[in-house]
């Protein structure tokens, strides 16, 4: 699938999408909400989940229309654990533009994003098989305990984090959304078992090695194509897997202002960004996430090789390789 492709499929969700956001926007008095609801629309976001749920549904060769009900509802609840995450690491800017905590404040955000998750369960309400509205349902809990789990590493002796914790964090604050886009579209399309298995492993591995992605662009990428800001891991004192590499492998006068860093939270400087990304430049880190996170879309690849050939198929293989090429299409130029 070329990225054209891709975009004719991200044009097809986002029709669908705004039928039912616009139907709630009639019903929605409250300004803020009515533009928490006009910002899903406006500010984009890839949708690479709600894809591959309809992917997933014809992979196994069934209807996408079947599976349309669940992709918007996950591509629903993201988007509220996104503005939730934006309160909880202080982000102000998200897809290029300012955050919903940094336009409405806090508490509001937080109400912004219930409204969201209780619009993500409507649409859930419109599946017909009751275990997809579970699986769904798990991902939503799946995605707070990793939030939760990610919370208590941060508290953690730096070098006790390993990149055992560090993976399973991954999965449950970002795979388990893909994992339940993949699980949901193959149950909606009529996947059997080793079917529907095999999806969810695609879904797992193509998860972990986007969150590996994320915290590579943290610090290498530019924040004009990221839309994020650079370097808030780190001013959060986040566990990444570039921090647990560098730990292991950087010198021990580099440990210890990584520690200083990291445990110094607010005050950090541009200039201590720049001298971790150079810590992490020259300890190998950045090369070893960007083979892990390669590694695991290989994986997802092979997840989904026994699959019967199809166009389906083709589009969810080239969906990883974009994910993977989006390292060299947004890290800063000096960087790699
Ligand atoms: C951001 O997800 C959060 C992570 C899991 C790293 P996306 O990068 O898919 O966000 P949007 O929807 O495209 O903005
Ligand atoms: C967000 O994780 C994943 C969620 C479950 C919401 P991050 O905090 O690492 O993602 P970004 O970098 O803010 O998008
Ligand atoms: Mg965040
Ligand atoms: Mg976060």
């Amino acid at each position: 699938m070329k990225e054209r492709e891709f975009q004719v499929e991200v044009q097809y969700f986002n029709r669908k999408l705004t039928e039912v956001i616009e139907q709630k926007m009639r019903g929605c008095s409250n300004k803020i909400l009515y533009d928490a609801l006009n910002y899903i629309m406006d500010t984009g976001g890839k949708r690479l989940r709600p894809i591959i749920c309809l992917l997933s549904a014809e992979v196994v060769g069934g209807s996408r229309d079947k599976a349309l009900s669940a992709a918007i509802a996950i591509e629903l609840l993201h988007n509220a654990s996104l503005v939730h995450d934006d309160i909880i690491d202080e982000n102000s800017i998200r897809r290029k533009n300012p955050s919903n905590p940094a336009r409405y404040g806090e508490k509001r955000a937080i109400v912004i994003g219930d409204f969201l998750f209780g619009l993500s369960c409507e649409m859930l309400a419109r599946c017909e098989v009751p275990e997809v509205v579970g699986l769904i349902s798990s991902a939503v809990s799946n995605v707070a305990m990793g939030q939760y789990l990610e919370f208590t590493l941060r508290m953690r002796n730096l070098q006790e984090v390993t990149e055992g914790s560090y993976l399973e964090v991954a999965a449950l604050k970002t795979a388990s959304t893909f994992v339940a886009s993949t699980e949901a579209g193959a149950m909606l399309g009529g996947g059997n078992e080793v079917e529907i298995e095999n999806l969810c492993n695609y879904g797992k591995n193509l998860g972990i090695a986007f969150q590996i992605q994320d915290d590579i662009l943290d610090i290498c990428g530019d924040p004009a194509k990221t839309g994020k800001p650079m370097g808030l891991d780190i001013k959060n004192g986040e566990r990444t897997i570039l921090v647990i590499h560098a730990l292991n492998h950087s010198r021990p006068s580099e440990k210890e202002y990584i520690s200083g860093v990291l445990s110094k939270k607010r005050d950090i400087s541009g200039s201590d960004i720049d001298r971790i990304r150079e810590i992490f430049l020259h300890s190998g880190s950045i090369n070893y996430a960007i083979r892990l996170s390669n590694d695991f879309i290989r994986r997802a690849k092979s997840c989904i090789e026994g699959l019967e050939d199809s166009g389906a198929k083709e589009k969810l293989k080239d969906i990883a390789d974009f994910a993977a090429e989006r390292i060299e299409k947004q890290v800063l130029a000096d960087f790699l």
